[in-house]
């Protein structure tokens, strides 16, 4: 089975959050079961630590306003077969995938992922004539939305499935860019791309794709009900009665293994206890925390309302009474990350921020940690409270998505019901007690170390159902 795996974002070259980490994880895993899984993605530039050779094999023709551009075969950084997108004027931009420096999104978004669409819809139709062609599209998100749509408005009969990373994010543009993108008129109607009057990206992924999954079996269930929706809860209701969304829960990569991971300042086991404590050493030197042996909070975040960053920061009271210190590593929303450093200046050598992004930092961070906060008031899967239980550090999560299907609360970290201060410093207070006791904790963090995150299981069902897609 040949699969092109579509996707704005990709772990070791260009990463936003999550889905950069699954785009570099389920291929591999897919390729580990035999399935010929390979990226497509935009070619954003070189990296210092990164200069492809790019081999052109195709110029792709565009379309509307969606210019042409060029096709190129490489590797990505960590060897997995990839195409890029190569086209300037697009992508290659200093930013995010999404946004400028100033984090603001592009203005031309809407042509940048059309353009990544349209892309996968000529190598499948052969228009880019590769000499390897997929039987199926696995597209990722709101910027590879218009993948099934371009399928179905072309009349091209190849199955797509499109998986939902984060419902929040729509892609929602005006109705004056119907022709600019390319969407026949048709289109836009309660049964295809409009959304209150808009154009929704995300909608046209949901509505034309074969089948739908999403990356926990908990966030599947809540998308169908009004509060977790986004206003899309009727559709994917519609899609759950037809058995045509699935939920199926991310893993944690390879590299994310605290005995292996080469950016510890110390690997465990064996000996977890004195291996966390020497990434801790570092990391409260690092940060400008007091030295000494008091657990240790933390959390890497972007910095915006669903991570419950707001809710952590109200909470930090409750940790250093508690005896306890607090870090915290992101970047996002300038009222968030303003609100992060005022909250650490209350709390001199026991709370501290930093503003960045940064991989190495994040890995240490985790290792050094005791418990790792995640009040997210939603969360599609999250995959930090994964890495924390492989490093040993016990979530402190709200039950919530695929929080709920990754924790076992009171055994590998703790669950709490409902967003709010109140109840994060309940369970920040369950999770001091337990430190006080060696036992429990040294338990509880043995037992967080000893599940079995591996993409296997993930891989085996993504395969089961492209097998189950109507065939070209
Ligand atoms: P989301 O995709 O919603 O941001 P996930 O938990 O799925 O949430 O994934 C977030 C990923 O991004 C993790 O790998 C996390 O470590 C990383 N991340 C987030 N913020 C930072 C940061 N400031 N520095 C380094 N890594 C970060
Ligand atoms: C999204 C979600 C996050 C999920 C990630 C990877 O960014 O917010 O919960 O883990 O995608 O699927």
């Amino acid at each position: 089975m040949n699969l092109l795996f579509v996707t704005p974002e990709l772990a070791g070259y260009a990463k936003a959050g999550g889905l950069a980490d699954v785009s570099a994880a389920l291929p591999r895993a897919l390729r580990d079961r035999g399935v010929d899984a390979r990226i497509l993605m935009p070619f954003y530039g070189a990296r210092p630590d990164w200069r492809p050779a790019l081999d052109v094999v195709a110029r792709l023709d565009g379309m509307a306003e969606i210019p042409p551009c060029e096709l190129a075969v490489t590797e990505t950084p960590e060897g997995l077969p990839a195409f890029f997108i190569v086209c300037p004027g697009l992508y290659e931009r200093p930013g995010t995938p999404y946004t400028d420096l100033s984090r603001q999104d592009w203005p031309d978004n809407d042509i940048r992922f059309a353009r990544l669409a349209l892309t996968a819809v000529q190598i499948i139709t052969g228009e880019a004539n590769t000499a390897w062609r997929p039987d199926l599209i696995h597209a990722n998100d709101w910027p590879c939305g218009l993948c099934s749509g371009y399928l179905k408005w072309r009349q091209v009969p190849a199955p797509c499935l499109f998986t939902v990373h984060n419902l929040a994010y729509q892609g929602l543009v005006d109705v004056s860019r119907m022709p600019a993108v390319g969407i026949p008129p048709s289109a836009f109607s309660m049964h295809g791309v409009e959304f209150y009057g808009r154009v929704s990206f995300v909608k046209a992924g949901l509505y034309y794709a074969d089948h739908v999954t999403t990356v926990s079996p908990n966030y599947a269930r809540e998308i169908t009900t009004e509060e977790f929706g986004s206003g899309l809860h009727g559709l994917l209701r519609a899609l759950t009665e037809s058995g045509r969304l699935t939920g199926i829960l991310n893993g944690a990569g390879e590299d994310w293994t605290p005995q292996t991971d080469p950016r510890l300042i110390r690997n465990y086991p064996p000996r977890v206890r004195q291996g966390k404590q020497r990434n801790a050493v570092w990391l409260r030197e690092t940060a400008g925390l007091e030295n000494g042996n008091r657990p240790l909070f933390v959390m890497v975040s972007r910095l915006v309302h669903q991570k419950g960053v707001d809710l952590a920061l109200a909470a930090v009271e409750t940790i250093v009474a508690g005896g306890g210190q607090f870090f915290l590593l992101g970047e996002g929303e300038p009222g968030l990350e303003s609100l992060a450093r005022a909250t650490a200046a209350q709390f001199p050598g026991s709370a501290a921020v930093m503003i960045a992004f940064d991989e190495t930092l994040s890995r240490r961070t985790i290792a050094a940690s005791d418990f790792y906060l995640m009040p997210s008031r939603f969360e599609p899967c999250g995959l930090n409270q994964m890495y924390a239980e492989r490093y040993g550090s016990l979530p402190i999560a709200h039950a919530t998505g695929g929080l709920v299907d990754s924790i076992r609360d009171g055994e590998t970290g703790f669950l709490f019901s409902g967003a709010t201060p109140g109840a994060l410093r309940a369970a920040i207070v369950r999770a001091l007690k337990v430190y006080v006791r060696p036992g429990r904790i040294t338990g509880m963090s043995k037992a967080a170390m000893g599940q079995d995150f591996s993409w296997a299981p993930a891989a085996a069902r993504y395969e089961q159902i492209y097998k189950s897609l109507p065939a070209r």
